[in-house]
């Protein structure tokens, strides 16, 4: 039976996500259980778990029958894109979170049947909400965000971690040395979902990285294409949302410059490797 009722879904997710992050933001007075997961700059806290009971909970009790993936376990886990599947990330940005207590978001994408169909971006401590249905235009809080245009590649304020310029398993450290050399600017803030969500806004022009999970993207893609950014794998494949990949997304033009540039320089011999 199809799903339709996605304007109180929206509702309903915009107040559980507020909830939470009254809930985050009381608790940075309060001393934080960390611990490392693959390495000592993956790290996950007692109120990754919580948000992300707290969250799981909330969709269970509603929607029985859809399926969750989310980061810290509390979710289904699904080998397929049937039905309603829930992507959700209960703190994107750990590291600031810890580090910095700013520029962290909550980020939840729904899909149907393999289509995105709701985006919630929420920038907890900048009380910033990136929010849409799909076909029916993306919000920055309440504000409609305008279509993307075309941009230069001088003009771009591109977000990239500099950590793919060292040496590394996944891209060849040269690949990207022309784009940053010829971008207007390079940033990189640490919580995918914000900044996917930049993009969509036209705060950045692009956001190139070699490795996110679905609960990193989920949301951001969707949003994304609302207002027609482009977005593919580094090697300009299509991503396929239950898999951890490498991401590009841009403003059209720009997506279409950079994926070539990443070809040319595979094309001489420069490697670049999917994240397993
Ligand atoms: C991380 C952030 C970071 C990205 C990492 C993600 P987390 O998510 O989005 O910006 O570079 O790949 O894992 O672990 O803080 O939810
Ligand atoms: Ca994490
Ligand atoms: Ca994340
Ligand atoms: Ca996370």
């Amino acid at each position: 039976m199809e799903f339709n009722d996605w304007a109180i879904l929206e509702k309903r997710v915009i107040g559980w996500i507020r909830k939470a992050a009254d809930h985050l933001r009381a608790s940075l007075s309060n001393p934080l259980e960390i611990s490392e997961k693959s390495a000592h700059n993956d790290l996950v806290t007692n109120m990754d778990r919580s948000i992300e009971q707290f969250l799981v909970g909330k969709i269970r009790d509603t929607y029985p029958e859809h399926k969750i993936i989310s980061e810290e376990g509390y979710g289904d886990g699904s080998s397929d894109t049937n039905g309603i599947l829930w992507l959700l990330d209960p703190i994107d940005g750990t590291l600031n979170f810890v580090m910095q207590k700013r520029f962290f978001a909550i980020s939840i994408g729904v899909y149907e049947n393999g289509r995105g169909r709701a985006a919630f971006i929420y920038d907890v401590m900048g009380d910033e909400f990136f929010h849409c249905l799909s076909g029916q235009g993306a919000y920055q809080n309440d504000i409609k965000l305008s279509p993307l245009t075309e941009i230069k590649i001088e003009d771009a304020l591109i977000d990239m971690s500099t950590t793919w310029l060292k040496p590394n398993r996944r891209i060849d450290q040269d690949i990207m040395t022309e784009i940053v050399r010829k971008s207007s600017g390079t940033r990189a803030y640490g919580a995918a979902s914000l900044e996917l969500a930049y993009v969509a806004a036209g705060l950045l022009d692009a956001y190139f990285t070699m490795r996110l999970s679905p609960w990193d993207y989920g949301a951001g893609l969707i949003l994304l294409n609302e207002v027609g950014g482009l977005y593919s794998r580094a090697d300009g494949e299509q991503i396929n949302i239950l898999s951890r990949t490498s991401i590009l997304a841009a403003r059209p033009g720009l997506h279409e410059y950079m994926i070539q540039h990443i070809k040319e320089q595979v094309a001489e011999g420069k490697f670049l490797t999917e994240p397993q």
